[in-house]
């Protein structure tokens, strides 16, 4: 691989990878980040790797959906791999405006596809990150495996599974040599405080409310994000073309519970101002409509495929995070003020 197309790379995970694999030194390629900067995208996320490697890093600002704009990438920097992060990625967002999720999450990869299949003699991989979420939701018992049935409950886990089969399909119709990773909740420094980890470390630094939604017994299997990272890297690398693999922390927590070990690990590294416990700032709220109960991950086949392992436990990883999150206050400003996006208005134009 010497030119990947790098989805969504101003994202969360997306931002993650691409400094995952410029810290590693390994790494030779050139990486082509193509994202719209919606809300969720924040280019100040890669200013680091921009600076770094002005040869071998590049940001066009475009739509997956736009499909010229998407041919002129495949095209002007001769892509032979694409990693496909790029999505509307939250829940609730999705439940009060689901547009936005049909038309990136379904018509821009489709859109991907199709460039892809028009430079298909130079393509080598076409990975797609997806989630474990279009599973469904699980019980008390048992986990997704690579074999479970799609079933998924909200407008965003629906677009996904919509996306996944299209892949699939784009295998099983043309050859093109397509990898698919499901993968559970990530934490980790870039979150957009709108998601539960970001948003409790938020809220509890400024003293206000957390909002557990429902009875916070829904669990989630938590994954820190560098981990997530290099399993897509490592299946981009060494996994079959039309295989998908599982990703996951074996890390399964109730919601009230990771807020508790924030609200604990606060108390120790950054005590509130009045000294009281942050546990006392928890509220439980109005529960999400069809909020899924449990997810839990079956990542056998990508551990013993591929040797892969997670390298932090959740304690070592929330620590992480919220160190970061404490080292990173002139971030979070920009981020809640809205300051990021005139920046990017600055520097792109609106959207
Ligand atoms: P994010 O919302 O933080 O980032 C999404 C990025 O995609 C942003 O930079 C945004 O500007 C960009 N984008 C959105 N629409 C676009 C479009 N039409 N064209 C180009 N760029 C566009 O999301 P994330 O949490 O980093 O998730 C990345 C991927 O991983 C998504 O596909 C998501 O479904 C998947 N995933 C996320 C998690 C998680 O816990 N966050 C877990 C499993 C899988
Ligand atoms: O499982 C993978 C998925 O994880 C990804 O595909 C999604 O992109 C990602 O957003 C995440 O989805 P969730 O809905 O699980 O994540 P979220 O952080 O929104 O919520 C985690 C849990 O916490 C969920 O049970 C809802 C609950 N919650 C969330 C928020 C934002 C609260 O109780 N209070 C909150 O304020």
């Amino acid at each position: 691989m010497q030119s990947i197309l790098v989805t969504g790379g101003c994202g969360f995970i997306g931002a993650n990878f691409i400094h995952l694999l410029f810290n590693n030194p390994d790494f030779k390629a050139r990486i082509i980040n193509v994202d719209k900067l919606t809300y969720a995208g924040n280019p100040e996320n890669l200013t680091v790797v921009e600076d770094a490697y002005p040869d071998r890093y590049v940001f066009v600002r475009a739509d997956i959906c736009d499909a010229q704009a998407m041919t002129e990438v495949f095209s002007k920097f001769n892509i032979d791999a694409v990693c496909n992060f790029a999505a509307e990625s939250h829940v609730d967002r999705s439940i009060v405006e689901p547009d936005a999720f049909i038309k990136t999450n379904i018509y821009g990869t489709f859109t991907l596809l199709e460039a892809a299949r028009e430079f298909q003699d130079q393509i080598i991989r076409f990975h797609h990150v997806s989630t474990d979420e279009v599973f469904g939701s699980l019980g008390a018992d048992g986990y997704f495996t690579e074999e479970t049935a799609y079933q998924p409950n909200s407008p965003y886990s629906a677009s996904k599974a919509a996306s996944d089969h299209l892949i699939r399909a784009y295998f099983s119709t043309y050859d093109l040599p397509i990898t698919i990773s499901n993968c559970s909740n990530n934490y980790g420094p870039y979150q957009f405080p709108e998601k539960l980890i970001p948003l409790m470390i938020l809220h509890a630094l400024e003293g206000k409310p957390l909002p557990v939604y429902g009875k916070g017994n829904n669990i989630r299997d938590w994954l820190y994000v560098c981990d997530h990272c290099k399993a897509v890297w490592d299946i981009m690398q060494h996994g079959k073309p039309g295989e998908t693999y599982n990703v996951g922390g074996r890390c399964e927590l109730a919601n009230l519970d990771t807020v508790g070990i924030i609200c604990d690990v606060l108390d120790e590294i950054q005590p509130a101002k009045n000294n009281r416990p942050h546990r006392e700032l928890i509220k439980f709220v109005k529960d999400r409509p069809g909020h899924d109960f449990r997810y839990a991950i079956d990542c056998a086949k990508l551990e013993n495929e591929l040797g892969w392992t997670p390298q932090e436990t959740f304690d070592s990883g929330i620590r992480k995070t919220i160190q970061w999150y404490l080292d990173n206050r002139e971030w979070i400003g920009r981020v809640k003020s809205g300051e990021y996006r005139a920046w990017i208005e600055r520097h792109y134009g609106d959207t």
